[in-house]
């Protein structure tokens, strides 16, 4: 839709990738990662998110070489060693999308509009899209300095004095709430953008204003990655406890240099495909909203009414109505079950007596009224139904 281009990226890579890549000293590096000697005695690790091995993919075969940026996208299993529960697994899916090679904000707020237009594609709403910018090499190592100044002089515990020391702007995401208030007043990366960045970050807002796309501004917001430069944004779900993100990205212009490429920009995002089925399941719990597998449910009493209704079936999939049948020889009430577990709008009961008069009963299965038509026009009739 957006001229990404589909690649198949390998499950695992060698470990240095991610290591360099993601950063030592994430979680996702240090703690969760699957790492294993080959044959050959090489450290290789499976995959525990897509950009790393993207970026590997376009040194490696120059796929930088033509018009940029280069946009390109993957699906597939990502592993991560987490303590697993309620919508965090150890075998998580993703799919996302990386534009390489242009450090341009409207490209942050294609990449951004994009994923929100993802979670609207498939009808879920109760999301909120979260967005900072983290600044970059001209502006972080200082506000850096000031952060760590700033922490070194609360009374921390041992461990989060450590992470003051290795990442501090992950204190500013520790959810404890004696932490939260020592930090309250903690001086925010926001603030100190160089002017480039700021504006940088100004005209990508604006541009999702102009697009209708909702944010908020979270000048807290850490990643668990470490290569994000200036935008970063995240999609949080409250239907979901405490594993709220459905997906998250940002601009990461280090990242090629890192890994061995050109000094090109990036930006990109992830989003989870478990989580973001767990959060429709539970806006569809909540609305009692639509759970329907499929439009049309042919119920057949005998084996002439089975052949009719099975070819049937098959005009109505050609016509592009989602349908299915009873499928055993259930008699009418196990057959109507199945059509009330499809969630069925209309169920189609066809018996001997029907047949002898050419007819088809359309049972609207929400209405609860049934209407005998012309077998030669039942499909015309549902297509215009419930087009
Ligand atoms: P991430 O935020 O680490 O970003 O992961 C993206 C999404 O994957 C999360 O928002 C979450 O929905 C899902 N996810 C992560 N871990 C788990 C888990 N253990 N169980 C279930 N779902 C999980 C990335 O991976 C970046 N590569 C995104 C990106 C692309 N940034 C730039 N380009």
């Amino acid at each position: 839709m957006a001229g990404y281009e589909y690649i198949e990226l390998p499950i695992f890579e060698e470990t240095a990738l991610f290591a360099r890549g993601v950063g030592e000293s994430t979680d996702v590096v240090s703690k969760e990662m699957y790492t294993f000697q080959d044959r050959g005695e090489r450290s290789v690790t499976l995959r525990p998110e897509g950009t790393a091995g993207v970026m590997r993919a376009v040194i490696e075969h120059g796929l930088d070489r033509g018009q940029l940026p280069t946009k390109l996208m993957y699906a597939g299993p990502c592993f991560r060693y987490e303590r697993p529960q309620a919508g965090r697994y150890r075998q998580l899916q993703q799919m996302g999308v990386e534009a390489i090679g242009v450090d341009d904000p409207a490209l942050d707020a294609e990449v951004v509009a994009l994923a929100d237009r993802c979670y609207k594609s498939v009808g879920l709403t109760g999301y909120r899209l979260e967005i900072t910018s983290l600044g970059d090499s001209t502006c972080r190592p200082a506000y850096r300095q000031k952060l760590q100044e700033f922490l070194f002089a609360l009374p921390l515990d041992e461990e989060t004095r450590r992470r003051a020391e290795i990442n501090p702007l992950r204190v500013l995401d520790d959810k404890r709430p004696e932490v939260q208030d020592m930090t309250a007043d903690a001086p925010l990366m926001l603030d100190h953008l160089s002017p480039e960045t700021q504006e940088h970050f100004e005209t990508v807002t604006g541009l999702l204003d102009d697009m209708g796309v909702a944010y908020v501004i979270n000048p807290r917001m850490v990643r668990g990655l470490d290569y994000y430069t200036k935008t970063c944004f995240e999609f949080v779900h409250d239907g979901l406890g405490a594993q709220s993100g459905i997906g998250g990205g940002g601009r990461y212009d280090g990242l090629m240099a890192q890994l061995g490429g050109q000094e090109l920009s990036g930006i990109g995002f992830g989003l989870g495909i478990d989580r973001t089925l767990l959060a429709l399941q539970a806006e569809q719990a909540e609305t009692g909203g639509d759970t329907r597998r499929v439009d049309v449910f042919g119920v057949p009493m005998g084996s002439a009414a089975k052949r009719a209704i099975a070819v049937l079936i098959n005009q109505l999939r050609s016509n592009g109505v989602s349908s299915d049948m009873s499928y055993g020889d259930r008699g009418l009430k196990g057959a109507m079950k199945g059509a009330d577990r499809a969630h069925a709008r209309f169920a189609l009961i066809l018996g001997d007596r029907e047949l002898e008069n050419g007819t088809i009963a359309v049972k609207d299965l929400a209405a609860q009224t049934q209407t005998d038509i012309d077998l030669a026009a039942v499909v015309q009739y549902l297509v215009d139904e419930l087009g």
